[in-house]
């Protein structure tokens, strides 16, 4: 009878150790992750630092929205001991929708160089220029955050990534050496990071105007706090994601979709006033053309040219009590800052309104002055809209640029296939530079 007892009491003590030991191992499953990222003075490119490789390395980056997947300079400096290619005929190499396997590389395997790898077309929008690479696994190492602050950083492996050259790094920031593709497909960063670390799969970025603070991508799941205590999750307003069945990308394989976001405007409005534009070209055709995306490598919302001259003349005679002045190009109408007077979201002038969704269902994204106008210099501000013309690359006929998104929060739920937007954080009395950067233990 005693030693049953003590047999009984004593599993159940190593049960009871056991439970509370692996209670302990696991720390609290993080729910989103963070990169702060600034804007580049010289390039007004946007840049993060993402750390990477085995020891962790910090590896600057541009981001891109449109891009497929994460690419960084394989040729200088790139030591890892957990480099892993991806084989042909791989899972991530189907669905990275490559059509290249090299068999046999010449030299000595390094990265960038080893047999049976997936090949992929690597891509600066900068120069519009690629190169193939392999795609590889790598350890990525990231802050989580409670949405309100940094928490503590989590590494996982197998993040794949593509393997870029350094005559690629030409056009990118200074100190830049590869692009953060931040696109919707299965080897997009986003997708990745939701899969390595069990987050849910969306992502959402807050980009600054100025050079001087810093804005912020969250990974995975809301709130998503700013200061003073603003939670922006609560005001998203929800519009759904189109698919373009035809990449939309510089260079790729066929049978590739696109990657890019893209979204159903329906008309456009200045001053509640509908813009006579052609509405065929916002549709999306069966051959990957028209529709409108958002695109953070384009500095400025670019037009199909009868778009753009559509709508600079609903805007100019919107304001056509206003002298202009001589116009600074890239742009076409340009104002003097004193006849313009200013706002609380900016230049006081007439909102230009996106119709977004379909009949049943619309919503508005208004641009206001501080999206719409561009300061060339202290006195002149102009309408920050650009011809796209007729070397309009592949005639998608709006791309939003990243002065129309600034201060505007956009949460890219992948998952659900929506945006949520907020229009711009000025008239909730904060600002994309807004986050505390101040980590939490
Ligand atoms: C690839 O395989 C060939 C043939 O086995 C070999 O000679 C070559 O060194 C290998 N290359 C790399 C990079 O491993
Ligand atoms: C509208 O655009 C479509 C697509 O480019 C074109 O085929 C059509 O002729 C245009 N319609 C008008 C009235 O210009
Ligand atoms: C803008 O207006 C200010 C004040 O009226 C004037 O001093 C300045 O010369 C004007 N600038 C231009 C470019 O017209
Ligand atoms: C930022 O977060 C830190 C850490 O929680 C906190 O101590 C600090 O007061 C916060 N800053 C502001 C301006 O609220």
């Amino acid at each position: 009878m005693v030693p049953k007892v003590s047999s009984l009491s004593l599993l159940f003590l190593s049960l009871l150790l056991l439970f509370s030991l692996s209670s302990a191992k696991t720390p609290p499953k993080p729910r989103a992750f963070l990169l702060p990222v600034t804007k580049d003075a010289s390039t007004k490119q946007f840049i993060t630092t993402i750390y990477q490789r085995t020891p962790l390395v910090p590896a600057k980056l541009s981001i891109d929205l449109g891009q497929q997947f994460l690419w960084v300079d394989c040729d200088k400096g790139y030591v890892s001991s957990s480099y892993k290619p991806v084989p042909c005929g791989s899972i991530p190499c189907k669905r990275s929708f490559s059509g290249a396997c090299t068999e046999s590389c010449v030299g000595s395997p390094s990265p960038g160089c080893n047999n049976n790898t997936c090949g992929q077309t690597i891509y600066n929008p900068f120069i519009r220029t690629s190169t193939t690479g392999e795609l590889a696994e790598e350890v990525v190492s990231l802050q989580s955050t409670d949405g309100s602050n940094p928490r503590k950083y989590f590494s996982t492996n197998g993040v794949v990534f593509g393997c870029g050259s350094t005559f690629l790094l030409e056009k990118l920031a200074k100190g830049v050496k590869g692009i953060l593709g931040l696109g919707n497909g299965y080897v997009g960063f986003p997708t990745q990071l939701a899969n390595a670390f069990r987050v849910p799969r969306k992502f959402a970025i807050c980009l600054t105007s100025s050079t001087t603070s810093r804005g912020v991508i969250f990974f995975g799941d809301s709130p998503y706090v700013f200061l003073p205590g603003m939670d922006v999750s609560k005001r998203l307003v929800y519009t759904p994601l189109l698919n373009n069945p035809v990449s939309t990308s510089g260079s790729y394989f066929v049978g590739e979709p696109s990657v890019e976001y893209f979204i159903g405007v329906t008309s456009i409005k200045i001053n509640g006033n509908v813009v006579p534009i052609n509405t065929t070209l916002l549709d999306i055709t069966k051959d990957g053309k028209g529709g409108t995306k958002i695109s953070t490598v384009d500095p400025y919302t670019k037009l199909e040219t009868s778009i753009y001259k559509a709508l600079t003349k609903a805007f100019v005679k919107s304001l056509a009590k206003v002298p202009r002045v001589k116009p600074v190009a890239p742009f076409k109408v340009c104002y003097n800052r004193t006849s313009l007077g200013s706002t609380r979201v900016g230049p006081g002038v007439p909102p230009i309104e996106l119709v977004l969704g379909n009949k049943n269902a619309t919503t508005s994204w208004n641009i206001w002055g501080s999206n719409s106008m561009v300061a060339v210099n202290d006195d002149v501000l102009c309408l920050g809209f650009v011809d796209g013309g007729v070397e309009f690359e592949p005639t998608t006929s709006i791309v939003i640029g990243a002065h129309q998104i600034e201060n505007n929060f956009l949460q890219f739920d992948i998952a659900n296939k929506r945006l949520g937007y907020t229009s711009s954080l000025l008239f909730s009395q904060t600002t994309c530079g807004n986050f505390n950067f101040t980590s939490k233990a």
